[in-house]
């Protein structure tokens, strides 16, 4: 018999200002649909998504959280338990990335990890097929995410499907990394 304890089950929860593309990534990945239509997230929901890492079927719950202010009043009682927290902004949008640092504080402090300095975070600059638009450079990201522990880095475009795939699979290892 079989004595593989390993979690089948990860919970993702992914944080980032209003408007960033959060709903947007999680469409594109779990339902391939985008739609330009914006209509606000009201407190979270989740999806869920089945995916192999290394040979092992696991159920990826995934949280879309509302980046508008007003409707995080709901907050960290949706962040217990994750075992990834994605941070996403903007590569348009300088605020939505420089708002990284306290949407990652702000997960600490409500989200209760247990080991807050190895928590597996990763970081999503999305909208890159805007890339007229930039203002965000990529190294810049890049070595803000290495300075903060070494974060994962991606850029995406939940338009295009652009790395959309890739990321999440990186998601996936990093929240099954711990068990
Ligand atoms: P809240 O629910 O308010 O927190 O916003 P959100 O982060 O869920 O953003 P959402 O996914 O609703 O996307 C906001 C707007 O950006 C929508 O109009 C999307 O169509 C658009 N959008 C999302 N991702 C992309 C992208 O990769 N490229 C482009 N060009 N537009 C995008
Ligand atoms: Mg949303």
């Amino acid at each position: 018999m079989s004595t593989n304890k390993r979690k089948q089950l990860y919970k993702i929860i992914i944080l980032g200002d209003s408007g960033v593309g959060k709903t947007s990534l999680m469409n594109q990945y779990v339902n391939q649909r985008f739609t330009q239509q914006y209509r606000a997230t009201v407190g979270a929901d989740f999806m869920a998504k089945e995916v192999t890492i290394d040979d092992r079927m696991v159920t990826l719950q995934i949280w879309d959280t509302a980046g508008q202010e007003r409707f995080q009043s709901l907050g960290g009682a949706f962040y217990r338990g994750a075992d990834c927290c994605v941070l996403v902004y903007d590569i348009t949008n300088k605020k939505t990335f420089e708002n990284l640092e306290s949407w990652k504080e702000e997960f600490k402090q409500q989200g209760c990890p247990k080991d807050p300095d190895t928590f597996p975070f990763v970081v999503i600059g999305n909208k890159s097929d805007k890339a007229s638009e930039r203002k965000v450079e990529t190294e810049f990201a890049q070595q803000w995410c290495k300075s903060n522990g070494d974060i994962k880095h991606f850029e995406t475009s939940a338009k295009d499907d652009t790395n959309v795939n890739a990321a999440f699979m990186a998601i996936a290892k990093a929240a099954s990394s711990q068990f």
